[in-house]
């Protein structure tokens, strides 16, 4: 009865669970040095000028390399050297996919401003009044991020025109409102009027994908300051890494990571084995790799069970086509089979190739030649191999 008991007994994996969380913003970001020491030298005015410009930054890029997690690192920056300096300066960051109209996104720069703001009752443009009056008031600078902004501009309001010329209409006043758009791609600002969109165009921060390597980096710097030591080998973070690069979303790679790391809390592991990534990574994916294995023949599945033990045998997440071949050869062997030729079984590989269950690298190796090293990246193999041998067996192969 002492659930509670024995689940706290266990020993974690964990150092800090939550910050593997995708929406934890950590105190450093691998690899976007170069676009935080940009945003800081398009900002620094708001510092050493004091409410006299305003900034309007665009800052475009793919899904899920950043932008997001730059742009709140970069807020807090912001915020605490103004601070420091006894400037008022705030950072308010608005999701415009959750607060999908400009009365709703106005509405809510304005509650943070001033707690015991009424909800209704006013036009788009009493809120803008109220807004640059609460700002003269609490004599302060907002840096505003309008976060997925697509999501406004399509709807064809007109808050990016007005909080982009709200600056122009108080030439001789302070400045106050300073913005960050930020959006996937740049197509969205079509719809906008000429003279927003050239505004907004001046300053474009293009974020690039990540390489291989560099998710590496991230990953691996994610994990450091979340689990224990020693949990995680560096051969497995390259192999979330790899998954990642497909996408080049970085919080794909978090999620595999945080389910792998739960899945070898429930079995009790110390550490994260390769079979927890699969697991994980299989969970994520929808995959028809089991319908497939319905038609297949019982030679190549039998290959395919050949991969999987030679896999099992290695302890590095790709084995070469030689070695599945010698095992493939011994399982023949002890079944009484004979086995297909060199040439069919490579066929098979091609086949396993295209219905995506192997990854399949060729390397050259010196004088040696080439090689061949096959992975299965997306699936887990203990499922996988249940599921041959329910098969075989049900085509009346013993093994
Ligand atoms: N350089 C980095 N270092 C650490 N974590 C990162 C880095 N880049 C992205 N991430 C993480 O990856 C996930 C996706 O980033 P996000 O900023 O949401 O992407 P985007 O806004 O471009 O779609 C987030 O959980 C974020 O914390
Ligand atoms: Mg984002």
């Amino acid at each position: 009865m002492e659930y509670f008991e024995e689940l706290l007994k266990r020993p974690s994996i964990f150092k800090n669970e939550s910050k593997l969380d995708i929406n934890f913003v950590p105190n450093k970001l691998p690899h976007r040095d170069k676009e935080l020491s940009l945003l800081s030298q398009l900002f620094l005015g708001l510092i050493t000028n004091p409410n006299s410009i305003s900034r309007k930054i665009l800052i475009t890029g793919k899904t899920g390399i950043g932008k997001t997690v730059t742009v709140k690192l970069f807020g807090e920056l912001l915020e605490h050297a103004s601070e420091k300096r006894n400037i008022n300066i705030k950072y308010i960051h608005i999701n415009c996919r959750k607060e999908r109209t400009s009365y709703k996104v106005l509405m809510n720069i304005i509650q943070l401003l001033n707690k015991q703001f009424p909800k209704r009752g006013y036009s788009l443009q009493d809120l803008l009044d109220i807004l640059i009056d609460l700002l003269n008031h609490q004599n302060l600078h907002v840096l505003i991020v309008l976060d997925e902004l697509s999501y406004l501009i399509n709807k064809r309001e007109d808050l990016i025109y007005l909080l982009t010329r709200i600056n122009d209409d108080s030439i001789k006043g302070d400045q106050r409102i300073s913005i960050i758009g930020i959006v996937r791609d740049l197509s969205c600002l079509n719809n906008l009027d000429n003279s927003t969109m050239s505004t907004l165009q001046r300053n474009i921060i293009q974020f690039n994908k990540y390489s291989k390597d560099q998710i590496f980096d991230i990953l691996k710097y994610r994990t450091e300051i979340s689990l224990k030591e020693n949990v995680l080998s560096d051969k497995i973070i390259e192999m979330i890494s790899d998954i990642t690069f497909d996408s080049g979303d970085i919080r794909y790679g978090l999620n595999i990571l945080w389910r792998a790391c739960k899945i070898a809390e429930s079995k009790s592991l110390k550490y994260v084995s390769l079979e927890c990534i699969r697991l994980a990574n299989q969970d994520l994916l929808p995959f028809s790799a089991l319908d497939i294995l319905e038609y297949m023949t019982s030679q190549k599945l039998l290959f395919l069970i050949a991969i999987i033990k030679a896999l099992y045998e290695s302890d590095n997440s790709k084995i070469s086509f030689t070695k599945a071949l010698r095992i493939y050869y011994i399982i023949c062997e002890n079944m009484g089979l004979s086995p297909r030729s060199h040439s069919q079984i490579w066929n098979y590989l091609q086949e396993f190739k295209r219905e995506s269950i192997v990854k399949v690298q060729i390397m050259s190796k010196g004088i040696k030649g080439r090689r061949t090293f096959i992975e299965i990246p997306d699936l887990s193999l203990s499922n996988l191999e249940k599921k041959i041998i329910e098969t075989l067996n049900s085509k009346g192969f013993k093994i």
